[in-house]
C-alpha cells in the first residue's frame, strides 16, 4: 500500500468515527435535552430557576450517567421520578442543593421539554 492510499484509509477511518459520534450526540440531546433560551423562558413562566435546571442537566449527563449512561428523561413519569430521584441522588451521594438542581431540570423537562406531554 502506498502512502496516499494509507492516508486515504486513515481518513476513511476518521470519517467513520465522526459518523459514529454524530448519532451518539443526537441521542444524548434526545435523552437529556439542553436548557435552551426557549426553555429558560418556559422556566420563567413556571417559577423554575433556569440556572438551577442547567446545573441539573450537567449533573444528569455527568455524575448521574456514571453507572448507566443518561436515562431518557421522558422515559419516566413525574410520579416515577419522585420515587427514583431520591434513590439515585443517594447512590450519587449528591448534596441537597445538587438534588434540588436536578429536580429543577426534571420539572422543566416535564413543563416544557421536547415532547412535553
Ligand atoms: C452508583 C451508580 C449509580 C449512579 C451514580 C446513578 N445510578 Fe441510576 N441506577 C443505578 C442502578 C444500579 C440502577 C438499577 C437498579 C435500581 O433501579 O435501583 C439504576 C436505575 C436508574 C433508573 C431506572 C429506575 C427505575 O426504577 O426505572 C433511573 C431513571 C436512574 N437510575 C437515574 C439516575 C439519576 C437521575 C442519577 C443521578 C442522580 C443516577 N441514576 C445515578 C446506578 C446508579
Amino acid at each position: 500500500m502506498n502512502r496516499t492510499s494509507k492516508r486515504y484509509v486513515a481518513l476513511r477511518a476518521l470519517a467513520g468515527l465522526a459518523l459514529l459520534a454524530i448519532p451518539g450526540c443526537a441521542s444524548l440531546l434526545a435523552r437529556a435535552p439542553l436548557v435552551t433560551p426557549e426553555l429558560a423562558m418556559v422556566a420563567a413562566t413556571r417559577g423554575i430557576d433556569a440556572a438551577a435546571a442547567a446545573r441539573g442537566r450537567d449533573l444528569y449527563v455527568g455524575a448521574c450517567a456514571r453507572c448507566h449512561g443518561p436515562v431518557a428523561v421522558r422515559s419516566r413519569t413525574p410520579a416515577q421520578w419522585r420515587e427514583i430521584l431520591p434513590r439515585m441522588a443517594d447512590k450519587t451521594q449528591l448534596e441537597a442543593a445538587a438534588t434540588r438542581d436536578l429536580s429543577a431540570y426534571l420539572s422543566l423537562m416535564e413543563a416544557g421539554g421536547p415532547d412535553a406531554r
